[in-house]
């Protein structure tokens, strides 16, 4: 294995009613000032508000609200968070929604403490530093799993006019309520590319450039298995709570570090999917879905042994030859995606502009290339990709 550290920061408190058993003990460690973040507001639509501003109020917090907060957020969001935060001294913020939520908030809780002319997307991505200050602690109640975010301290956040969607640093949330009956109420097609950006996650970690470990990836391969088959269960039932919950635990799983203990990874897929984020404001787990085969397809020559082990090991394919055995494990892969009734094609996303060649090369030109995964790639070769998937 590679050398590593690993400690777990953040508390999960995980299952039914976990908010309502758990939260009053836990918000008793904080002060009074909390603000309470979240998104376009499904939260009050699905009885999730209610729940959680009665814990609040009943705790006797003083609660500053931080709304709107948009799938893929933008650091101009960071920014009015942080402003307001620095209005209401909160001794907790506490980010009730999905991965953009959550992501937005740990920005915010660290931008917050900053001098106010110290801008973290200046330092941490053009000066390439990390935020030292302590951030505001952070609290995340999660309504919606795939990302992982709720327990690692990533965050990733897009620049609109720069058309950046980059990875920023701060802490990791300090507690996580995971309960899976808060997302029972997301609409079948974010649950399903919620939970394939899981399985990406499980993926990219797979293939990054190291075969030393063992351990992590036999995690690994457990944690992909278990996806598909939960995602497999939701397909013909969307309200299996058994299946709900193994994947919102796989979505920790895959992003809180373990899987990635002792190796290195690759997150090239990734990264190209974040910039056509930044183009085209398209859903993660759909874009990560088209991606995914066209990228296997262009490194798995490197890689042959390691594909034919993801055959054999995820998808359960008999054949012998490693070649052919890689082979059938990405059309494996791409058949799950179809049948899943996620996009296979660009032209399917959801776009706020039209996906033409000349936007795939600015996406290809401006995507961060990895070192880390079997083959190193050229922006030629993620413009190639992105054309085949067009
Ligand atoms: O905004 P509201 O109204 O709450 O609606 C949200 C949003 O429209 C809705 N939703 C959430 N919980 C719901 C619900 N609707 C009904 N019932 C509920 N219980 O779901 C929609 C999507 O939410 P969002 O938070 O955007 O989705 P997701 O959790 O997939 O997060 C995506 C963001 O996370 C980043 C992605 O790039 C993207 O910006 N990622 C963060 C990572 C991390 N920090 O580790 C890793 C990932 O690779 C990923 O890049
Ligand atoms: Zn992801």
């Amino acid at each position: 294995m590679e050398n590593f550290v690993y400690e777990y920061p953040t508390k999960v408190y995980f299952g039914k009613e976990a908010a309502k058993t758990h939260l009053p003990g836990v918000l008793a460690a904080y002060g009074p000032n909390v603000l309470l973040a979240y998104g376009g507001g499904s939260i009050k639509k699905n009885g999730i508000y209610e729940e959680i501003t009665g814990i609040l109020k009943d705790a006797g917090k003083t609660v500053t609200e931080f709304t709107g907060i948009m799938s893929n957020p933008t650091f101009d969001k960071v920014l009015e968070g942080a402003a307001l935060a620095r209005a209401c001294h909160p001794d907790l913020v506490l980010a009730v929604g999905g991965g953009s939520v959550i992501d937005c908030c740990k920005i915010v809780c660290a931008q917050a403490v900053e001098v106010e002319e110290e801008n973290l997307w200046e330092l941490e991505m053009q000066a390439h530093r990390v935020p030292t200050r302590d951030p505001i602690p952070l609290g995340a109640v999660v309504t919606a799993s795939g990302t992982g975010a709720e327990m690692n301290g990533g965050a990733v956040i897009t620049n609109e006019e720069a058309k950046i969607k980059g990875g920023m640093f701060s802490r990791p949330p300090r507690f996580a309520v995971l309960d899976p009956a808060y997302t029972m109420t997301l609409p079948r097609m974010q649950v399903i590319s919620g939970a394939f950006d899981t399985l990406s996650h499980a993926m990219e970690t797979y293939f990054g450039r190291s075969d030393r470990d063992n351990t992590s990836d036999e995690v690994a391969e457990a944690v992909m298995r278990n996806t598909i088959t939960n995602m497999r269960t939701l397909l013909h039932d969307m309200d299996d709570y058994t299946a709900r919950s193994n994947l919102m635990w796989t979505s920790a799983m895959a992003e809180n570090g373990i899987l990635k203990v002792g190796r290195l990874t690759d997150f090239e897929c990734h990264q190209i999917e974040h910039q056509l984020g930044a183009y085209t404001d398209c859903n993660h787990g759909q874009g990560l879905a088209v991606i995914h085969p066209a990228y296997y397809r262009q490194i798995y020559r490197s890689a042959v042994p390691k594909f034919a082990r993801f055959a054999r090991n995820v998808w359960g394919i008999s054949e012998e030859d490693d070649e052919k055995a890689a082979q059938a494990g990405i059309r494996a892969l791409a058949d799950f995606i179809q049948e899943c009734g996620l996009p296979t094609r660009l032209s399917q996303l959801r776009s706020r502009v039209a996906i033409t060649p000349d936007l795939l090369l600015q996406v290809a030109d401006s995507t961060n290339l990895i070192p880390n995964g079997y083959k190193q790639l050229t922006h030629d070769e993620i413009y190639e990709i992105l054309m085949k998937c067009l």
